[in-house]
């Protein structure tokens, strides 16, 4: 049985999530989960709560594929427990594990799930996106969003205030411009980047400068005193809506110029999944270090970076401002070879942008892509990380895939410089600013994790699980195998190779301990790669 998006429900959406989450992080490693029958059953293990859920097919890998009817044992009986009833539970057990109750958590939770349901009432028809931009379409397809995060679709305000800017309801919308003093721009990268994007905008007095800004973030500061007091002494100036539509994409906050075949990268002062999407000072300014160090070490790479030349924004006497005005520019997606799709839309359970591919009609073709996939985004990965000591962030949200006409993978995108690391001691940074040189470093082995637990965990074992949804029983692993073990006799390939545990980064936990995305816990989960005995 497939799911789909047709039979997408907020509650069972909801649902899903946190039992996805209870089983990676809290029964699996606690060995408090086994199949039964069409079924798998899992235990609380300090609450001593027995729950059920359906799966829409044999696992195949190390996750499942869950399936409502959810359900909780009472005496022998099974009876139904809906999202709400698994919070509850979720959080019981997570106050017993660590001590600790989290007042925020069932908000977030609830928050999430109304989110989704205003999406889905507002989307449309499942088909509605099939005859446009295929790379649009998939950027504004992640509708039940990250599938192991209690609350992935959490958005602070209320839907009137966002839906407009959602990428799940395909919105478009233009961001405004505002003419700032010259003098007051804070800028750094490649002098003219800009000048690309303002092409599109209205020409502006000498001693002016443009600065795009989201709508959603720029309603969100207009509180703050400094930004009233400058509009309204005309220091800056709100030009409006520009000429040129964008799209939100899969991050909510980076936006698409079809236009100028560039993204926008907004401050977005409303948390996602784990963090507040404002651009810190020393991120803009990271972006920039990043791009100009890594330009020859990605040149490298058998894959494209999407480069982020240059990030400006406007530096009033308020930090605040400094932060949520702050945009990052990045390279389009026009160059690359083939159609780009973002790697969560071919694994989203819900969708359908892998089953249309014409090369996964047969088993054959399957393992075919599937082969060309791992070929594609795995050895770039790990030759970063093994070879030059840089830590990319390639989870489904953060690479595009180029297919060929016949759907066949040809070529990576990876995107995402706040998310790339450089690991202590392979890159002296001793010039930079000790906050911004700080926020580009990974310790080896959390570098190291944060590779595995993305290109493993979050993303080949996702994209498997889509593949095995259309040809159950295709040998996935032996293939993806072959790609690890051609990189050479690398210790670090070939514990992977022994089928050490994988490092999962725990999402639930995480919440629960609101902690910052860089202090993400992880958890053991079981390795695909390993030979089966
Ligand atoms: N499987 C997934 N893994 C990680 N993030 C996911 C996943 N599915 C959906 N998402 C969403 O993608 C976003 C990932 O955040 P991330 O920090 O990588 O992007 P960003 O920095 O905000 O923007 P960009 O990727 O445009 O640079 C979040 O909004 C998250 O909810
Ligand atoms: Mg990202």
């Amino acid at each position: 049985m497939l799911l789909t998006e047709r039979a997408l429900t907020a509650d069972d959406a909801t649902a899903t999530a946190l039992l996805n989450c209870l089983i990676r992080e809290v029964c699996a490693p606690e060995q408090q989960v086994w199949p039964d029958e069409g079924h798998v059953v899992l235990r609380l293990p300090r609450a001593g709560v027995v729950l059920r859920a359906g799966l829409a097919r044999p696992p195949s890998g190390p996750t499942y594929r869950l399936t409502p009817p959810y359900e909780e044992q009472r005496e022998d009986e099974w009876m139904p427990a809906a999202w709400d009833r698994l919070s509850d539970l979720v959080a019981g057990e997570l106050e017993l594990a660590t001590g600790r109750p989290n007042p925020e958590f069932l908000t977030q939770v609830g928050d999430s799930r109304s989110a989704l349901a205003a999406i889905l009432a507002a989307r449309g028809a499942p088909d509605d996106g099939r005859h446009g931009d295929r790379f649009i379409a998939s950027e504004q397809a992640l509708v039940a969003g990250h599938r192991f995060h209690p609350s992935p679709k959490a958005r602070q305000g209320s839907p009137s205030e966002w839906l407009k800017y959602a990428p799940e309801t395909r919105s478009r919308f233009r961001p405004h411009w505002l003419a700032v003093p010259t003098e007051l721009v804070a800028e750094e990268g490649h002098p003219d980047a800009f000048s690309d994007l303002e092409a599109y905008g209205p020409s502006v007095p000498p001693g002016r400068t443009l600065l795009p800004v989201h709508p959603w973030q720029f309603s969100l500061l207009s509180h703050r005193p400094v930004l009233h007091r400058a509009l309204a002494e005309n220091l800056i100036t709100d030009l409006g809506p520009s000429d040129t539509e964008a799209l939100p994409t899969s991050s909510v906050r980076t936006v698409y110029l079809p236009d100028a075949d560039l993204f926008c990268k907004f401050s977005l002062d409303v948390r996602i999944t784990n963090c507040v999407r404002k651009n810190a000072w020393y991120e803009l300014s990271g972006a920039a270090v990043l791009n100009r160090l890594l330009a020859d070490t990605f040149a490298t790479l058998d894959a494209t970076f999407l480069a982020e030349p240059a990030y400006r924004t406007l530096a009033l006497a308020d930090r605040q401002l400094y932060e949520g005005l702050g945009v990052i520019l990045r390279q389009g997606v026009k160059a690359l070879p083939g159609t780009p799709l973002l790697a969560g839309a071919l694994a989203d359970p819900y969708g359908t942008f892998l089953a249309d591919l014409p090369a996964m009609a047969t088993p054959e073709g399957a393992l075919a892509w599937w082969d060309a996939y791992v070929g594609c985004v795995a050895p770039p990965v790990l030759h970063a990380y093994l070879d030059h000591g840089v830590v990319l962030e390639p989870h489904l949200q953060n690479v595009l895939i180029c297919v060929a006409p016949d759907g066949m993978p040809v070529h990576a995108a990876f995107r995402d410089l706040e998310g790339t690391k450089l690991t202590a001691g392979r890159w002296d940074l001793a010039h930079l600013p000790p906050p911004v040189a700080d926020a580009l470093t990974y310790a080896p082995d959390q570098g190291w994790n944060r590779v595995v637990y993305c290109l493993l965990i979050n993303h080949l074992t996702e994209i498997a699980a889509a593949v095995a949804d259309l040809h159950p029983s295709l040998g996935l692993w032996r293939t993806a195998r072959e790609h690890f073990a051609a990189l050479g006799a690398h210790p670090h390939v070939r514990a992977l190779l022994a089928g050490v545990p994988l490092p999962a980064k725990a999402n639930l936990r995480t919440r629960w301990a609101r902690a910052a995305d860089r202090a993400a816990a992880y958890v053991p989960a079981a390795n695909p790669l390993a030979v089966p005995r």
